[in-house]
C-alpha cells in the first residue's frame, strides 16, 4: 500500500496551464504583497474619486420629489424645526390675514391701529396706515412657547426702545437696518458694521425674551414688526456672485460656503482648488437638493427664515423699492429726520445682480429657482 502511495507522490503532474501558473505565482510573497497594495489603492482611489465627484453636480436638476413644498408656505415654516408638521397646526398657520386682498381684514387692522393712535402719534400712524396693503398677519396666533424654539425666533431683533421687531435677511439691506437699530438703541459704535453682525452686537433676539413678553410684543400694535424681502431670482444670483463667483478661493469664507453648499463630507480636509468653484447651474442644483432647514441663511427661503405666515408682520417691504420703503419704515418708527444711506455710502459694494440676471439665468435655471423659492414667490407676490 505504501508503494502505491510513493508512486502517487512521485508521479509528475502535468505542467500547469496559464491559469495554474498565475495561481502559483500569486503565492509568491512579492506578488501577494503587490496585490494587497493594489486592492488598497483601488479602495482608497474609489473613495477619493467619490469625494471629488461629490463636489461636482449634474448640470440639470433631476426631477424627483424634492421637498414637501406643495403644502405651501406655512408648511415650509413648519419644516424648519420639524415640530409644526402636523395637520392641525398647519391649518392654523396657513390662515393668513393677507391685507393685500382682504378688505375686511384691512379695516379691522386699521381700527386696531387707530385705537393706539395716541401712543403712535399722527405721523407714525399715517406711515403705519400707508403700510397696511403690505402687511401679512396670521389669523390665529401660535403657541409662543413652541414658536420661540424656531430658528426665526433667534433671528428676529427686538428693540423695546424703538418699539420694533425686525427680521434681517442677508443680502437685503440687513446691515443697514441693523446699523440703524443699533444707532437708535444708543450704541456709540453703531458705525462699526462688523459689530452689527457680530454676536457682541448687543441686539436682543426674540428668543431671549420671556415667552409672555414676546407674546405681548407680537400682539402690541404700537410695535412695528417688519421685514424687507427681495425678488428671489435676483437674491439667489446675488448670493452666488458674492459667495462663490467673485470670492477668492483662498478666502476661508469660500471654503465655509462651499462646505454648506455641497456638504462637509465632500470637502473634508482636502484643499479647495479653482476646479471646485461652482458654476451658477451647480449652485442652483445644490440648493435645490437641500431641505429648508439645512439651507445657509444667504440662500434660505425668506418666508422660512423670518417665519412669514407665523409672525404678524405689519410691513413686508421690498428691496426693489428701497429707499422709499426704508423711509416709510423710518417714519413708522418715528425717525423721519433720519436718512437711509445707500449701500455705497456705508461702504458696501453691490453685486449688481439685477443687471446680470440675463447673463446667468437659462430657462431651466429659472424654473429650478422658481421651484426652490415657490413659497416666496407666492407669499411675497413676486412675478414668476
Ligand atoms: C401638533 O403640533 C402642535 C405643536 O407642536 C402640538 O401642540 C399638537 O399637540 C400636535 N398635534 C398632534 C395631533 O400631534
Ligand atoms: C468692530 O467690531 C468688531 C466685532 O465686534 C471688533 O472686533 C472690532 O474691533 C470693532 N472695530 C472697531 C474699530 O472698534
Amino acid at each position: 500500500m505504501s508503494g502505491d502511495g510513493m508512486r502517487a507522490v512521485t508521479v509528475r503532474r502535468p505542467a500547469p496551464g496559464l491559469v495554474g501558473r498565475i495561481w502559483r505565482g500569486l503565492g509568491h510573497p512579492v506578488v501577494s504583497l503587490a496585490s494587497v497594495f493594489c486592492a488598497l489603492y483601488c479602495v482608497v482611489g474609489v473613495y477619493y474619486a467619490e469625494r471629488r465627484e461629490g463636489r461636482g453636480f449634474e448640470e440639470a436638476p433631476q426631477p424627483r420629489a424634492r421637498r414637501k413644498n406643495d403644502l405651501g408656505a406655512a408648511a415650509l415654516v413648519a419644516l424648519d424645526g420639524w415640530m409644526y408638521a402636523n395637520e392641525s397646526t398647519l391649518q392654523s398657520l396657513s390662515v393668513m390675514r393677507d391685507m393685500r386682498n382682504d378688505a375686511v381684514a384691512r379695516d379691522e387692522y386699521i381700527a386696531q391701529l387707530r385705537a393706539v393712535k395716541d401712543e403712535l402719534g399722527a405721523s407714525r400712524l399715517a406711515a403705519r396706515e400707508e403700510m397696511v396693503p403690505s402687511a401679512l398677519i396670521p389669523e390665529n396666533s401660535v403657541d409662543v412657547e413652541v414658536m420661540m424654539q424656531h430658528s426665526f425666533a433667534k433671528r428676529l431683533i427686538v428693540s423695546q426702545r424703538l418699539r420694533a421687531v425686525y427680521c434681517p435677511i442677508p443680502k437685503v439691506a440687513s446691515t443697514n437696518f441693523k446699523r440703524l437699530i443699533r444707532k437708535f438703541e444708543g450704541f456709540s459704535d453703531h458705525q462699526n458694521l462688523t459689530r452689527a453682525h457680530s454676536s457682541d452686537s448687543g441686539l436682543v433676539r426674540l428668543s431671549e425674551l420671556a415667552p409672555e413678553l414676546a407674546r405681548q410684543i407680537l400682539e402690541d400694535r404700537t410695535y412695528l414688526k417688519f421685514v424687507v424681502v427681495r425678488e428671489p431670482y435676483s437674491r439667489a444670483l446675488s448670493c452666488y456672485l458674492n459667495k462663490f463667483h467673485t470670492r477668492q478661493i483662498s478666502d476661508p469664507e469660500f471654503r465655509r460656503f462651499l462646505g454648506q453648499l455641497v456638504g462637509w463630507k465632500y470637502i473634508g480636509d482636502a484643499e479647495v482648488t479653482e476646479a471646485d468653484r461652482p458654476t451658477f447651474a451647480r449652485f442652483v442644483n445644490a440648493i435645490w437638493k437641500q431641505l429648508p432647514a439645512q439651507m445657509n441663511e444667504h440662500w434660505a427661503i425668506q418666508s422660512v427664515l423670518c417665519g412669514i405666515g407665523v409672525i404678524p408682520y405689519d410691513f413686508v417691504g421690498r428691496f426693489e423699492e428701497l429707499p422709499e420703503h426704508a423711509l416709510l419704515i423710518l417714519r413708522a418708527l418715528g425717525k423721519s429726520a433720519e436718512s437711509f444711506p445707500s449701500p455705497s455710502e456705508i461702504g458696501f459694494l453691490s453685486t449688481e445682480a439685477n443687471t446680470q440676471l440675463d447673463a446667468f439665468y437659462t430657462p431651466a435655471l429659472r424654473s429650478s429657482v422658481r421651484e426652490i423659492y415657490h413659497a416666496d414667490f407666492n407669499l411675497l407676490e413676486y412675478a414668476i
